[in-house]
């Protein structure tokens, strides 16, 4: 089998990345370890930024993002048991977040991707890349028991933290930075009514909390926990309890409960491959980089990647040139590490580091009323919450190919 793209993964990075190609006339294949069900049934995101609601609505997917998802202004910080409004409109020039979870934009894009008349290879097995130096990259995978080889032009290693396409890139060539943090987050999903008309990330000496929304009677919340923790020491009373205390606020205010219908915990790290390309192999998104939740920017950072990749490889198709395919890595690191100190920066803000001494605890509460009260805090916040804007020198260049 032949095509111009192989990609491998039907995560966000490779379904979005076959609709901005599909738009462009261009061929691409898509093959994905998991069922259609899984990949459309596992809770992972919930926000979108400015930029991935542009993206999503330019590639014409986001027709049921904007009839369904909750747009929203702003947030909430809390601390000492007060509550901090973050204008994000206001302090980032005009631009929102929504909160539309990752599923309903996976389900979105394989509609469209079989609205196009095109397939999705699902259920593949044992995925290897090969002469990725050469004009002819291959990847070869097993499907119902058969060994099959897809040849292509370019691969795009869409397939997340744990997938192969980064590790085809030869150990020589690729540097990778990690950071791991003491904390896990337990997520749940409960039928109760909404916290509040936006999100809120609490920090208290018990910990962080947030909680965030889903539907006005399905929310989704967040406890700091020990990473290494067992979900089986957590009962639905015991999360209600630090829930409920590490949000309330001074003037009595407490998180309305409800059954808890899904919980788990995971642990977070930062995580940046420089680089990110390597011969025909451009990897995108959680393949490239990871980082923790704090700052919602995962699933958008994989946006922009693809952003680049299509229009590079739309590039070396009109015009015959790899410009924009030569600087991929550049272009798309200089946003990533933009987006990693700010989900850092949110964890440590936010987060409850055990080992903090009373003088650490003081500098962390000190800056927390910063950021939340001062106009150059709370432009930081707004601007990075809502999402960076694609940096190159030659952005005149980009801005054109981008439109
Ligand atoms: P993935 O979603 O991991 O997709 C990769 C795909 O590749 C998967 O379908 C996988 O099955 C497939 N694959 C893997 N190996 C192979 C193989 N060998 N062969 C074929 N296919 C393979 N991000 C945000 O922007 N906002 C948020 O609010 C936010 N909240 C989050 C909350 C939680 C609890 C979590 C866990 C994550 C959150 N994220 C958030 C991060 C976001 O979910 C990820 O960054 C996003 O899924 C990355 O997309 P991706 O396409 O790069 O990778
Ligand atoms: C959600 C997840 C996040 O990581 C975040 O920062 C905000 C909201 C969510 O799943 O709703």
């Amino acid at each position: 089998m032949k095509t111009q793209v192989g990609i491998i993964g039907a995560g966000p990075a490779g379904l979005i990345l076959a609709q901005l190609l599909h738009l462009q006339g261009i061929d691409s294949v898509i093959l994905e370890r998991k069922s259609r069900n899984n990949i459309e049934g596992t809770v992972k995101a919930g926000i979108l930024e400015q930029t991935t609601i542009d993206i999503l609505r330019e590639i014409g997917v986001g027709d049921r993002m904007d009839r369904e998802g909750h747009f929203h202004n702003g947030n909430y910080f809390q601390f000492n048991g007060q509550r901090r409004h973050i204008d994000l409109i206001k302090y980032s020039g005009g631009k929102q977040v929504v909160v539309y979870p990752q599923h309903e934009v996976i389900i979105d894009l394989v509609n469209a991707r079989y609205e196009n008349g095109k397939d999705i290879i699902f259920d593949v097995e044992d995925v290897t890349l090969h002469d990725i130096d050469s004009k002819q990259p291959k990847i070869r995978y097993r499907k119902n028991g058969l060994d099959e080889e897809l040849v292509c032009d370019f691969i795009a290693g869409c397939d997340g933290y744990h997938g192969p396409s980064r590790h085809a890139i030869p150990e020589q060539n690729r540097k990778e930075h990690v950071h791991f943090y003491q904390f896990g987050w337990l997520g749940i999903l409960s039928d109760s009514a909404p916290a509040a008309d936006e999100l809120i990330y609490a920090n208290h000496d018990q910990g962080f909390a947030l909680l965030s929304t889903r539907t006005p009677i399905l929310q989704r919340h967040y406890l700091q926990v020990d990473p290494f923790d067992g979900i089986a020491n957590w009962s639905d009373d015991r999360i209600w309890s630090e829930l409920t205390a590490r949000t309330k606020t001074n003037d009595g205010w407490q998180v309305p409960d409800g059954p808890i219908n899904s919980k788990g915990i995971f642990q977070m790290r930062s995580f940046v491959c420089e680089t990110m390309q390597y011969g025909r192999l451009f990897i995108a998104g959680d393949a490239a980089h990871t980082v923790p939740p704090t700052g919602a920017k995962g699933l958008n950072l994989a946006a922009t990647d693809v952003k680049v990749m299509a229009c590079g490889i739309m590039e070396f198709y009109e015009q015959g040139i790899t410009d924009i395919l030569d600087r991929y890595s550049e272009i798309c690191l200089r946003r990533v590490w933009g987006a990693e100190r700010f989900s850092y920066f949110m964890t440590k803000l936010l987060h409850m580091n055990p080992h903090l001494d009373s003088f650490e605890r003081g500098v962390q509460l000190a800056e927390l009323d910063y950021f939340t009260s001062s106009e150059a805090g709370l432009k930081m916040i707004a601007e990075n919450y809502v999402g960076l804007p694609i940096q190159w020198e030659k952005a005149g260049d980009l801005k054109t190919l981008l439109k």
